[in-house]
């Protein structure tokens, strides 16, 4: 019903009235000027590009100041993010500038996994703001807005082509953030040379599909400047900080024997070009880009990862209650089916132990049976030589107890018959050999 209604109000005619005098509505514009003049703005630049290409001196002289500048090493394990947010005035517009740098951009020998933590990063801080988004209280005006509005792709001046991890990492950031390619350190490259490599760096992004920014071109005021400017892309770039005095003007310039470029001279570089594009005409365009598209496929893709959606099969409008209420019923069911196999997997668990302790139970039965049979078989033969011992000590002493007997007898008769006396000894001492000879066995 409300659609219909919504339909209905969009067919209706509007009247055109004229108004008889000044009523003052048309100080809406100066009315949300002064109001975002007095919020502030804030400007989130990332600056992806190789250690030492330039990243920091560009910055300060694009900004004209000299921001916290660390130098990187080039033995970092992998890549991380490094922002940092300041405060700038110009006159009373005041701008929260957030710079964040790629430390160790191209200087790990497997650079496949490079461009991950600058993916990451970027989607950190869409979902940053998405969960302030869906808060039931929301402090968006307030909060730290933190999504990149712009990532500055730091290209090496080598005059032959792009690097694969260039290619890789521009198509991976294409549909999060707003590339704007530069080439730099441009005054190390020739002009013959640099004409070239631009157009092979655009080829090439063509080629592979990279989306980058392209000025905008359908706002009247910037339309001729924007679309020329997009033909220079991507803008050489010359950075320096240092003043050197060109006629009688200080001038920031690099100076070499041979010469001096001029970081803001159009014919030595493309800085101004940059400067112009970046902070003076687009960067609002920028800012609306960043929330209306990229933000904006962010937060499509996440609601409906969540299960989120604006219609049912049917076409008709889904309501949010609706998707709460059918999400709600997806994960009671999904709990419930959880909860069923974990029970399921504790009673097979338990039953799998309990026949693994009946198991090794019949195992210890089974070999104490054993011992007990081998125990009784020693016992019994241990009592065999027992008796077999007792046997040999008793015929031992009954053949003693002859032996004796014998010995007695004799002495006897040798007392008796003393001719006799030479035999008899002869005889009474060849008794025991006899003995054991007719006994048949030794004893020891
Ligand atoms: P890290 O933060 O350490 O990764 O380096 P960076 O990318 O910020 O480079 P940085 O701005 O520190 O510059 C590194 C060196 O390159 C310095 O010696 C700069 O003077 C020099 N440099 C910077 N810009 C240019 C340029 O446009 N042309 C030339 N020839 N040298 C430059
Ligand atoms: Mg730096």
């Amino acid at each position: 019903m409300a659609a219909t209604d919504i339909d209905k109000s969009s067919n209706e005619e509007k009247r055109n009235l004229s108004l008889g005098g000044h009523v003052g509505f048309d100080s809406l514009p100066d009315q949300l000027v002064s109001k975002s003049v007095a919020q502030g703005f804030c400007f989130n630049i990332l600056c992806v590009g190789e250690t030492g290409v330039g990243k920091s001196t560009l910055m300060n002289t694009l900004f004209n100041t000299t921001f916290e500048n660390e130098e990187a090493s080039h033995y970092q394990n992998g890549v991380y993010l490094r922002p940092k947010t300041y405060d700038l005035q110009e006159s009373n517009v005041h701008l929260k500038l957030t710079i964040v740098d790629t430390v160790g951009f191209g200087d790990q020998i497997n650079k496949e996994q490079s461009y991950k933590p600058i993916v990451d990063y970027i989607d950190t801080q869409f979902e940053n703001y998405l969960q302030e988004e869906l808060k039931i209280k929301r402090a968006l005006f307030n909060c730290h807005d933190t999504r990149i509005h712009i990532c500055l792709y730091f290209i090496a001046p080598t005059g032959h082509s792009l690097k694969s991890l260039d290619l890789v990492t521009m198509k991976k950031l294409d549909s999060k953030v707003n590339i704007i390619p530069i080439i730099a350190k441009a005054d190390t490259i020739s002009k013959s040379e640099l004409h070239k490599f631009k157009i092979k760096i655009m080829s090439e992004l063509v080629s592979n599909g990279v989306q980058i920014y392209q000025f905008p071109t359908d706002d009247e005021a910037v339309t001729e400047i924007n679309a020329s400017m997009n033909a220079h892309l991507p803008f050489a770039v010359v950075g320096s900080t240092e003043e050197v005095k060109v006629g009688n003007k200080l001038v920031r310039a690099r100076q070499y024997p041979w010469g001096v470029v001029q970081v803001e001279n159009e014919s030595h570089c493309d800085f101004v070009k940059l400067r112009e594009m970046l902070i003076r005409v687009n960067m609002e365009d920028l800012r609306e880009q960043t929330h209306a598209r990229h933000y904006e496929l962010y937060r499509r893709c996440k609601l409906e990862e969540m299960g989120f959606k604006d219609t049912d099969p049917d076409s008709q409008p889904f309501s949010l209650q609706e998707t709460y209420e059918a999400k709600r019923k997806e994960f009671m069911g999904d709990l419930q089916h959880k909860e069923e196999e974990m029970r399921q997997m504790f009673v097979n668990k338990v039953k799998e132990t309990e026949a693994e302790l009946k198991e090794k139970e019949r195992e210890l039965h089974d070999k104490f049976e054993q011992l007990k049979r081998m125990h009784q078989e020693e016992k019994r033969k241990v009592e065999e030589k027992r008796r077999d011992l007792e046997e040999e000590m008793n015929a031992f002493n009954r053949r003693k107890v002859a032996a004796e007997t014998l010995q007695a007898q004799s002495l006897q008769a040798a007392s008796q018959q003393p001719l006799k006396k030479d035999k008899d000894k002869k005889n009474f001492f060849s008794l025991p050999s006899a003995c054991s000879l007719t006994s048949g066995r030794h004893f020891n």
